[in-house]
C-alpha cells in the first residue's frame, strides 16, 4: 500500500540513511532535516511519489515544490540559469537559498512537481544529512516542509511526526535545524531577480552578490500571491496571533524578543523568549518551535512582541505575518 500505517524514526547513521534513500528510490515518502526545516521529500521524478506529497500533506495541487540536488552541477541540468542566476548559486549553494529558473527542456523533474509551470524551483541544500540522502538517492527529491499544509513548519522530527505519523514511511532524525526558517527563494526568469519569500539569506546578502537591489514580486496582494503558495495565511498555530502587542491581557501567551517587556506580561499564560540577548539568528532558528510550544499551553491568543526588521528579521516578520493573517 502507497500509504503507510506506521511511520519509522531512522536514526542518522549510514543503515538510516540507507533504508531512507532506498524508500525514497522506491517511491516512498521520507522527512528529513534541510539546515532550514525538515522537508517532507520524494522522488522528483516519479509523479506517483509526488502525487504522495500532495496527499499527505493536504497540499493544494497548484503549489509547485522545490526539487533537492547534492551539487550546484546537478541543479544546471535541471534548469536555464542567467547570469544572476549563477552569481546566486555560486555564492550561496549548499545553502538556504531556492532559485525559481525556466526549467531546462531535458529536465527529469516530473510537471505534477512543478504545477505544470514552464518554471522550476531548485535548492542545494547544505545540511550534511540532507546531502547524503541526496547523493544516495541519485535523483532530484521533491520536498516542501514537513508539516501539513497551512500550518506551522517543522524543525525537528517531534515536529513531523505530530503533524504526518501514518501518512509517512519515515523521518531521518538530525535533531533540531539550524537556521530555522525556509529559504529565500529568489525568481531568475529575465529581467531583474525577485525575492518570492525572504528566508535564511538575507536581502542585505543578496543585495552584495547581484550589485542591485532584488525586485517585489509581480504581484504582492495577498488575494494573488506572489508565489504560487504565498498566500497570506500561512504558519498558522491553533491559537490566533496578535503582533506588536503592547500590553498582554490575561489568558494569553507571550511570544518575547530581547530585553523589552510588555506591560502585564506578568498575566500570560506561558512566556517564551526567542533570544533573551536579541539576536535574531538565534530567534529564527527558535521561531517555529516557539509557536509550537505556545500552542500546546492552550492560550487562544499567543502575543508577540515587536522583532526588529532587519538581516533574518524580515523572514521572520514575513512567518509572523502570515501566521496572524486571517483564516
Ligand atoms: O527551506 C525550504 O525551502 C524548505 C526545505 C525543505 O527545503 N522547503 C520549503 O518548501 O519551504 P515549500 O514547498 O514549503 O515552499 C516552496 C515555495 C512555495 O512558496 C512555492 O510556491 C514556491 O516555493 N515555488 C516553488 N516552485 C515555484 C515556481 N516555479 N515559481 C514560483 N514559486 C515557486
Ligand atoms: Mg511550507
Amino acid at each position: 500500500s502507497t500509504v503507510p500505517a506506521a511511520t519509522r524514526r531512522l536514526g542518522p547513521d549510514a543503515s538510516g540513511l540507507a533504508e531512507a534513500a532506498a524508500l525514497l528510490r522506491a517511491g516512498g515518502l521520507v522527512a528529513f532535516p534541510t539546515e532550514t526545516v525538515y522537508g517532507l521529500g520524494a522522488d522528483a521524478t516519479d509523479a506517483d511519489a509526488v502525487t504522495r506529497i500532495f496527499a499527505a500533506k493536504d497540499r493544494p495541487r497548484f503549489n509547485p515544490l522545490i526539487a533537492h540536488l547534492p551539487e550546484a552541477e546537478a541543479a544546471f541540468a535541471e534548469g536555464d540559469f542567467d547570469e544572476h542566476a549563477r552569481r546566486l548559486a555560486e555564492a550561496f549553494w549548499p545553502g538556504p537559498l531556492t532559485l525559481v529558473v525556466p526549467a531546462h527542456p531535458k529536465t527529469q523533474i516530473s510537471d505534477l512537481a512543478r504545477a505544470g509551470l514552464p518554471s522550476v524551483a531548485l535548492r542545494v541544500p547544505a545540511h550534511p544529512l540532507a546531502q547524503a540522502l541526496l547523493a544516495g538517492v541519485g535523483r532530484p527529491v521533491a520536498a516542501p516542509s514537513a508539516n501539513r499544509s497551512g500550518r506551522v513548519s517543522p524543525t525537528r522530527a517531534d515536529h513531523v511526526l505530530a503533524d504526518l505519523a501514518g501518512r509517512i514511511g519515515a523521518v531521518l532524525d538530525g535533531g533540531d535545524t539550524q537556521v530555522g526558517v525556509e529559504s529565500t527563494v529568489v525568481a531568475c526568469l529575465g529581467g531583474t531577480p525577485r525575492l518570492l519569500r525572504p528566508g535564511g539569506i538575507t536581502r542585505a546578502a543578496l543585495r552584495d552578490i547581484l550589485g542591485l537591489e532584488p525586485a517585489v514580486p509581480a504581484s504582492a496582494d495577498a488575494d494573488r500571491p506572489a508565489g504560487p503558495g504565498m498566500l497570506a495565511s500561512h504558519y498558522a498555530p491553533r491559537a490566533r496571533v496578535r503582533l506588536n502587542a503592547a500590553q498582554i491581557e490575561p489568558g494569553e501567551a507571550v511570544l518575547l524578543f530581547g530585553s523589552a517587556r510588555p506591560a502585564g506580561h506578568k498575566r500570560a499564560c506561558a512566556a517564551l523568549n526567542l533570544s533573551p540577548s536579541g539576536d535574531l539568528a538565534q530567534a529564527a532558528a527558535r521561531l517555529f518551535g516557539a509557536l509550537r510550544d505556545l500552542d500546546a499551553s492552550g492560550a487562544d491568543t499567543i502575543a508577540v512582541v515587536p522583532i526588529p526588521a532587519e538581516g533574518l528579521g524580515e523572514a521572520i516578520g514575513d512567518r509572523l505575518a502570515r501566521a496572524a493573517a486571517p483564516r
